[in-house]
Parts: C-alpha cells; sequence; structure tokens
C-alpha cells in the first residue's frame, strides 16, 4: 500500500505495533520442553487481546495463528503438539496479523537456550544484514540492488540466501505488489522502491542450499540438504531518506 492519508498512518502503526510485541512476546515465552503449539497458542491469545486476526488463517487458512520453524524448517513451520522445542534450538518466529483493515508482518530467528549447535553466527549475520538493507532502502532505489547488497553480504560471511522466498509489499492485504523483494540481484526485475509505500523487508540467510522446498504437509518450507536458514523480517515506511521501521518493537535488534 500506499501512505495516503492520516488514518492509513495511523492504522498501519497500529497494527505493526501489535505484531511487534506479539512476536516479541512469543520469543520471550519460548521455552525448553514446550510444545510449537502451545508458543502458537500463546501468541493467538496475544493477538485477540489486541483485537488483531491472524494474517496468515485470515488469508491462506494456515493451521496456526502464527508460523514457528525449528531447525531444518526455513518457514511457514506449522504449530504442533509433537514438536517439542529443545535447547540450542534454531527456532523463527513469524507473525503477521490484521487490525481495522490494516495488515503488517515480522519475523525473526533465534536460539533457544545455549547455542550447543552453533548457530549463533547464521543468526547475527541475518540481523545484521536486515539492518544493513533496510538502511539503504529509499524511494528510487532499485528493488534488484537490495537484493544484491543481501547476497553480497551473506557471500562475504560464506553463507547463501534462498532464492525464492522474497519480502513483498504489505499493507493492505498480507502479500501485495511489490511481490517479490528477493535476497539477490535479480536482474529482471526493474522495479525501484516508492516513496509512502509499504513493505517487509526479509533475509533468508542460509548455510548451504539456495531454495526452498515445500513438505508433505502442503505448507513447511525446507531444504533436501541439511541447509540452516536464519530469516527476520521488518515492516517499513519506504522515505526520502531512511524508512520508518514499523515493527521495531519486536526488539530483534536489541
Ligand atoms: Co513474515
Ligand atoms: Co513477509
Amino acid at each position: 500500500m500506499s501512505i495516503e492519508s492520516n488514518k492509513d498512518l495511523s492504522g498501519i502503526r497500529a497494527i505493526s505495533e501489535i505484531v511487534g510485541i506479539t512476536l516479541k512476546l512469543m520469543r520471550n515465552h519460548a521455552q525448553i520442553g514446550m510444545s510449537t503449539k502451545d508458543l502458537d497458542e500463546y501468541g493467538g491469545v496475544l493477538l485477540r487481546q489486541y483485537g488483531a486476526k491472524s494474517a496468515p488463517r485470515l488469508t491462506y487458512n494456515f493451521p496456526g495463528w502464527t508460523c514457528i520453524s525449528v531447525n531444518h524448517e526455513f518457514a511457514h513451520g506449522i504449530p504442533s503438539d509433537k514438536k517439542i522445542l529443545k535447547e540450542g534450538d534454531l527456532v523463527n518466529i513469524d507473525v503477521s496479523a490484521e487490525l481495522n483493515g490494516y495488515w503488517s508482518d515480522n519475523g525473526g530467528s533465534f536460539i533457544l537456550g545455549k547455542d550447543i549447535n552453533g548457530h549463533s553466527h547464521l543468526v547475527e549475520t541475518s540481523r545484521k544484514i536486515l539492518l544493513k538493507a533496510i538502511q539503504n532502502i529509499k524511494g528510487g532505489v532499485r528493488i534488484a540492488d537490495i537484493g544484491g547488497l543481501i547476497e553480497t553480504e551473506a557471500k562475504k560471511c560464506s553463507y547463501n540466501v534462498i532464492k525464492n522466498l522474497t519480502g513483498h509489499g504489505v499493507g493492505k492485504s498480507l502479500h501485495e505488489p511489490p511481490l517479490e523483494i528477493a535476497c539477490y540481484y535479480d536482474r529482471f526485475n526493474k522495479a525501484r522502491f516508492k516513496k509512502n509505500s509499504v513493505v517487509a523487508i526479509e533475509t533468508f540467510i542460509s548455510t548451504k542450499g539456495t531454495h526452498a522446498h515445500t513438505l508433505s504437509d502442503g505448507w513447511t518450507l525446507s531444504g533436501k540438504d541439511g541447509t540452516f536458514v536464519a530469516q527476520h523480517e521488518h515492516t517499513i515506511i519506504v522515505g526520502e531518506d531512511v524508512p520508518a521501521i514499523l515493527t521495531e518493537s519486536n526488539g530483534i535488534w536489541n
């Protein structure tokens, strides 16, 4: 969406604050021994308390309030009472929701408890790349150039990026144009960021593979080669200078 009124601005700010705080509280709530279903139910209660509706459920009839992806799952992990969180798990929580017709999206990977599996460098790299990418976005910048920046930064640390998972426009629905804000230099994408537009910027930084495949459950995206992926995502408003980061309340950079 493009911000065209004070109503647009206050509407997108309100739902962004809610998804940010929900993500932050869910991360704090995650514990060793807890099922991803219980963690998701906690997130669902928070969204309801704020009057917001789960975006993946509303848009795609996703079987959960939020997406919780663990270890080799890259994204769209289905919350399950059979998935019990363990020490050192690489966990990604993605929270998107709707309030009064406005939609916002954010996510982040983290390590549960002690980093016994050595994922912290991957997570830190993804966090830093998201920051750098967002700092370089303003009206007129080519979307492909930000993708190029994300991939270049990943390669500097010997990581790859997932090429078929992307950021996207957001605001009046969960996914809207520009539909693909890729994590690599897509030379066919001539589009530029537009001032006052609302977009969700996402990193998908990978230890090995470059593609996500859908598992037989029809939702979960994963690799075929033992790849781990870290993702971080903020919803922003593109400006003339640095963007306004609407989901900063998620605290993923703190
Ligand atoms: Co998301
Ligand atoms: Co998104």
